[in-house]
This record gives structure tokens, C-alpha cells and sequence, in this order.
């Protein structure tokens, strides 16, 4: 079996992280081969030409094909995943909705290319910030395709926040099961540890600080972003690109059994969050590339007023881009 997999801004810094994990196997598995498409600007294109050598002298036994093109009809011509990675990222001072009357239109276009040339079983995974409402633009400029075939990267949020219980906890991230990214890929996302257990007994048990997880932990996973960009002068790349390969792998491999992860997906209004917009919620996947929602859990009032916040703020890009939604 070979999968096409489109990646847009593959010369940029989590294009370079990304591709060779993807040609490694670690999206499909070890018996998949894989085509990469990949997407660039013209001026970029010299440096795409640099990674697609590389790839080639890495000599991946699965990788059977490097597309390079600034042309998006090309990148997207059959491919099975796409990763809209590339974007402007944000800079020191700005915050990631600052990006959207720059980014965002580039989303109309691709979207509309995957609708016309993408393989009818197309799965996208939008990282390009701001990530929920880029999503939504490219999902509303192809409305042939299911709408459940589109999420947003909030995995990178729910991994920064494993590891925050975890290293309170004194223990290893894997003993942190089912924290949930609720919202925006912002500062207003609430990282939600009431349903979290560590080794197998509630968070809220073995951490025993409440007020250590709502003045420290939830600041520290909203404002990781900044922090990472603060102390390397660039957005985080590495980590950014390797949770866009757990995304993607638990839609194609699965989520364990027994457990969730956090993607941005369209909301049909369960929690109450208004059809149609973009929201980090949690989800199982089976491997088949669906996920469903995990339904009926519970908020604490602070908890439901912090989730509304970032509701709030989804409504109000939504509002800005409107224009965008074709
Ligand atoms: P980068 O500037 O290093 O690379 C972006 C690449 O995209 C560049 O090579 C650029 O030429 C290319 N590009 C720009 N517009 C394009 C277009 N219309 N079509 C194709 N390619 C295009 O940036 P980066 O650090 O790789 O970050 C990329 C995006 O990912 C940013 O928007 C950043 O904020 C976002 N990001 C999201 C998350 C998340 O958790 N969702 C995490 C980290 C970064
Ligand atoms: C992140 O969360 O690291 C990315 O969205 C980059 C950013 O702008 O914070």
C-alpha cells in the first residue's frame, strides 16, 4: 500500500522535523509506503530542493516519491493526508490570532485545491496558526468534503501538559493518561486535568494542589508558545512537528485502549459549543482515520467558565474571517 501525503511549507523549520518521520514510517506504520508531496513558495523552493536531497541520502526504506511544488494542484493531486503546515509563525510580542489576516486567506486556496484534486478520502490536519480558525477557513472552502475529515494540532498542547503533570508528579509523561486540551490552540485553551489520572489514580489525587494547578499548570501550558519562543527566538519546531506526527498516527493507528487525546474538531454541538466552529475537545480514534468525541464528561464552574472563554474567542475569529468561509 502507498499513501500520498502532502506537506505545505516543507523547507520551513517544522517541515524539516516532520518529513523525514513521515518517510521513517511513523504516520502509517511500518508496512505503508509513503509519497511525499510537498509545498513550498517559489523563493523557498531552492531549500525545498536541499531537504528532498536529503531525504534521498537518508534512503528511507518506505519513501517512494519526493513532489516538490509551489503549485498547489501539484502538492495535492491524490494525496491521502495533508499537513497545512506552512504559514507565517508568530513573533515576540505577537499573539497566534495576530496571524490570522495573514495566514488565513492562504487557507481558501488550499482548501479549494484539496476539494478538487485530493484523494475523496483526504484527511487534513491544519498546524498553521491560528490553527482552529485556518481549519475552518480551508473547511469551508471544500464543502464536498465531509467536515469530519478536517482537525487542528492541539496535540502539542496536550503533550506540554503531560508533561507538566508528569514532572510535578515526579513521574514519567507516559504514567499521565487522559488530560484534555478543551478550546483554541491560544492562550485561553483550558488544559483540564479533572478526568487526568496519574498511574492509575486521579490527578487531582496525587498532585493534592488545586491552587498549583490553576495559578501554575493551566498558565504554563497556555503560555508555553511564548515561553519557547522567548527562550529560542523561533516557535517550537521540533515538538510542533513530532505532536503533528502523534495526530496523525492516532488517527491512523489509534488511540490506546482506554484512552483519549485532545484534537481540534468540528463541533456538532456537543459540550455546547456552537456547530460548525474549530474546538480542541477530547477524541479516540480507531485507526480507520475517524475519531469520535468523548461524550458526558463533567466540568467543575471554574472549569466551565474558563472553556466558555475560549469558546468566545473562537467565535470572534470565526466573525473576523467571515469574508474567508467561501
Ligand atoms: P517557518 O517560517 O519556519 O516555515 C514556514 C514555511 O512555510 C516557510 O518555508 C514558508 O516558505 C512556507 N510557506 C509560507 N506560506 C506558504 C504557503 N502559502 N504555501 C506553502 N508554503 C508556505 O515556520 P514554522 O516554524 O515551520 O511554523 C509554521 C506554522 O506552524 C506557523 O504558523 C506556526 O505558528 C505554526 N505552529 C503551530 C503549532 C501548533 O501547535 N498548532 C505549533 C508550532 C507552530
Ligand atoms: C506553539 O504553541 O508553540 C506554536 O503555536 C507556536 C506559537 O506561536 O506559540
Amino acid at each position: 500500500m502507498v499513501k500520498r501525503v502532502a506537506v505545505t511549507g516543507a523547507a520551513g523549520q517544522i517541515g524539516y522535523s516532520l518529513v523525514p518521520r513521515i518517510a521513517a514510517g511513523e504516520v502509517f506504520g511500518p508496512n505503508v509506503e509513503v509519497i511525499l508531496q510537498c509545498l513550498e513558495l517559489g523563493p523557498a523552493l531552492q531549500a525545498l530542493k536541499g531537504v528532498a536531497m536529503e531525504l534521498d541520502d537518508c534512503a528511507f526504506p518506505l519513501l517512494k516519491g519526493i513532489v516538490c511544488t509551489d503549485k498547489l494542484e501539484e502538492a495535492f493531486e491524490g494525496v491521502d493526508l495533508a499537513l497545512l503546515v506552512g504559514s507565517k509563525p508568530r513573533t515576540a510580542g505577537m499573539e497566534r490570532k495576530d496571524l490570522l489576516l495573514d495566514n488565513g486567506p492562504i487557507f481558501t486556496g488550499q482548501g479549494k485545491a484539496i476539494e478538487k484534486v485530493a484523494s475523496k478520502d483526504v484527511r487534513v490536519v491544519v498546524v498553521g496558526n491560528p490553527c482552529n480558525t485556518n481549519c475552518l477557513i480551508a473547511m469551508n472552502n471544500a464543502k464536498s468534503i465531509p467536515a469530519d475529515r478536517w482537525t487542528a494540532m492541539t496535540q502539542l498542547d496536550h503533550n506540554r501538559a503531560m508533561a507538566q503533570l508528569a514532572a510535578k508528579a515526579g513521574v514519567h509523561s507516559t504514567d499521565v493518561k487522559n488530560v484534555i486540551i478543551w478550546g483554541n490552540h491560544s492562550n485561553t485553551q483550558f488544559p483540564d486535568w479533572r478526568h487526568c489520572t496519574i498511574g492509575g489514580k486521579p490527578a487531582p489525587e496525587v498532585i493534592g494542589d488545586e491552587a498549583w494547578m490553576k495559578d501554575t499548570f493551566i498558565p504554563t501550558v497556555q503560555e508555553r508558545g511564548k515561553a519557547i519562543i522567548d527562550a529560542r527566538g523561533k516557535s517550537s519546531a521540533m515538538s510542533a512537528a513530532s505532536s503533528a506526527l502523534d495526530h496523525a498516527r492516532y488517527l491512523y493507528q489509534g488511540t490506546p485502549k482506554g484512552e483519549w487525546t485532545s484534537m481540534a474538531v468540528v463541533s456538532d454541538g456537543t459540550y455546547g459549543i456552537p456547530e460548525g466552529l474549530l474546538c480542541s475537545v477530547p477524541v479516540t480514534c480507531k485507526g480507520d482515520g475517524t475519531y469520535d468525541v468523548v461524550k458526558g464528561l463533567d466540568f467543575s464552574d471554574f472549569g466551565k467558565e474558563k472553556f466558555q472563554k475560549s469558546i468566545a474567542e473562537l467565535q470572534n475569529e470565526r466573525e473576523t474571517v467571515q469574508g474567508l468561509l467561501g
